[in-house]
């Protein structure tokens, strides 16, 4: 993937003003330095969110939410890294450096878009004059609406209407062949892929088309459904059909529903569920449901009561435990017999189904029925086998209230896993609260230094390299040195620059929650309390060589170098 320069991040952020980019997706009323608002991450009366201009950071007390200009955009606007990046830059007037192949690549690759996105107008236009297509749709009572939010169109009978509507050209032709829009006879001519179909453009996450599924009219032809290749720019396992319409109706999206079929998503939205989306004729991967819990904290699968929907419902348990953090919850819906949700939405209306929602089965109440149904819990050895199933599945939730909770039932069910005698009673799941609300620890001193820096990076100037610091033996101690390095190479950083450097960083999560933290007294109290907390980590510095230059001497006794290095570490700690 492409890798962006840090130097370019650093100054896409120091021409980005956060309060700016939130400010035009946030009301923000400015409170003393700081701005805040309702937090856009949770439900909340009181607002909790600030923005911070000095620090150009956001936090919020209520959930915790934090990030720069960056991360704040990958969260509110749901985009990836690099398109948050080339969001930020196209509105600060830059452009992301890349290298002369990729740039190739990358026009390339915008032109496939093009490519596709004409192909889908086509269809898009063919529908309008295709009668048989119009009654199709008709019959299956799609509304107006519907056919343009989805951009249902109609690929013509024949072998070369897209071809001669849109493959003039010889690279036309080859981008929409890369697109996969065509197919190839063994005597190697190239013609339309889709003949005679209902057509069903796949967007991405930007609204882009990426593929497109395709219906046949009359029910004794097959295949049913024909869906795009995977290309270079679809992959069947990572895409969620719908999900680009369920961002546009949903400023906020609360939970997301899962179900099988175009039409399904289809009917949902037309009837007012406009949550749906659909896995494009696969399993559950854990790619789709990464994807899922990313928009939605609330995922609802809805599968056919039959042994396949039972089947399809394990893969997806599957692919969602390990993405169990805490805060997410998945359910499971069996429909009954002969219904799709399509049918069922149309039978029964957006309160009919929203009611079966309510009534549908918590993903712990599904994992345990469903490792336990052959199983007699009566016996032990019945138990020895849950226990035994359950336990790699169990393993793979993150740690968590969830995962405790789970573990818990586990031992109600078969006494194994139990600390001492009597298995613990049922305890309500409680959401965990995140955030800095509870006392602040005892901090080490290295956490502090780093706490004082990320409050205000500018104190690094204050000294001088080299740091005597950076040799001591602390956890921390390699991440304090460091900071104090970036902002000495570019005085002017802000805590939100900085902590884009450490994007990728296992400390990450507790660099963020250093950030947020406001400390109370004036900034000269800072800095005072900064230089003691290096001076002292300096102290430390010196004791720490003085007992390994002793360890030295007491093995075998010290070089001359070493007798002067130990005299003057001597002076230097009678000094401080
Ligand atoms: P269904 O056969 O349940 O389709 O397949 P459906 O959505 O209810 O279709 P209608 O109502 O008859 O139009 C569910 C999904 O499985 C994939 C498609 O994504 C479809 O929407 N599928 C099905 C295929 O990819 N190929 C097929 O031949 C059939
Ligand atoms: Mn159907």
């Amino acid at each position: 993937m492409a890798r962006i320069p840090d130097a370019f991040i650093d100054d896409l952020l120091a021409r980005t003003d956060i309060v700016e980019v939130i400010g035009t997706r946030v009301p923000l009323k400015k409170q003393g330095k700081e701005y805040s608002a309702r937090c856009p991450f949770h439900d909340e009366r009181s607002p909790s969110f600030t923005v911070s201009p000095t620090k150009q950071f956001y936090h919020c007390f209520g959930c915790g939410a934090h990030g720069t200009a960056i991360s704040f955009l990958m969260n509110y606007d749901r985009l990836e890294f690099l398109d948050a990046v080339d969001e930020l830059a196209k509105r600060a007037g830059m452009e992301v450096p890349r290298d002369t192949q990729q740039r190739n690549e990358n026009s390339d690759t915008r032109d496939v878009y093009a490519a596709l996105e004409a192909a889908a107008k086509f269809f898009h236009k063919q529908l309008a004059g295709s009668d048989k297509a119009r009654n199709y749709l008709d019959g299956r009572a799609v509304d107006a609406e519907t056919r343009e939010r989805f951009m249902i169109g109609y690929a013509p009978d024949g072998y070369s209407a897209l071809k001669d509507a849109l493959g003039t050209d010889e690279r036309r032709m080859k981008l929409l062949d890369r697109a996969g829009l065509f197919s190839k006879s063994d005597n190697g001519r190239v013609y339309d892929k889709f003949r005679d179909r209902v057509m069903f453009p796949i967007h991405d996450r930007r609204g882009r088309v990426i593929a497109f599924g395709g219906r046949v009219l009359d029910p004794e032809d097959s295949p049913k459904y024909l869906n795009s290749p995977e290309t270079a720019l679809f992959h069947k396992g990572r895409e969620l059909y719908g999900l680009w319409q369920v961002r546009q109706a949903n400023s906020k999206i609360e939970r997301l529903i899962v179900v099988e079929g175009y039409m399904d998503v289809v009917a949902l939205f037309q009837h007012g569920v406009m949550q749906a989306v659909a896995t494009l004729g696969t399993a559950t991967t854990p790619d789709h449901a990464e994807l899922l819990f990313r928009n939605a904290p609330d995922v609802y699968f809805c599968f056919d009561g039959d042994a396949a929907g039972r089947r399809a419902a394990t893969r997806a348990m599957e692919s969602v435990l390990p993405r169990m953090k805490d805060g997410r919850q998945a359910f499971f819906l069996f429909l009954p017999d002969g219904e799709d949700p399509d049918t069922l939405v149309r039978h029964e209306g957006a309160s009919g189904f929203d009611v079966r929602l309510r009534q549908s089965m918590p993903l712990s109440e599904f994992f345990f029925n469903e490792l336990s149904a052959d199983v007699n819990l009566a016996t032990l050895d019945g138990k020895a086998r849950l226990a035994e199933r359950a336990k790699p599945m169990l393993a793979q939730i993150p740690d968590g209230a969830f995962g405790d909770l789970m573990q818990q039932r586990l031992t109600e069910l078969t006494g194994v896993g139990a600390r001492g005698s009597a298995p613990q009673t049922h305890v309500p799941v409680q959401r965990v609260q995140r955030g800095n609300t509870a006392a602040t620890p005892k901090r080490s001193l290295v956490r502090s230094a780093i706490a004082f820096l990320l409050q205000k990076p500018s104190l690094a100037l204050a000294l001088e390299p080299p740091y005597r610091f950076a040799t001591l033996h602390q956890p921390g101690i390699d991440l304090l040195a460091e900071i104090v390095s970036l902002v000495r190479a570019r005085p002017d950083i802000s805590t939100g620059m900085l902590l884009e450097h450490f994007a990728d960083h296992e400390q990450l999560p507790a660099l963020q929650k250093l950030a947020s933290h406001s400390f109370p007294g004036e900034e000269n109290t800072l800095q005072a309390e900064f230089l003691d907390a290096v001076a002292q980590l300096e102290r430390q510095t010196v004791q720490q060589r003085i007992d390994e230059l002793q360890q030295l001497q007491r093995e075998g006794g010290l070089s001359a170098e070493e007798k002067d290095e130990m005299r003057s570490l001597l002076q230097a700690r009678l000094a401080s």
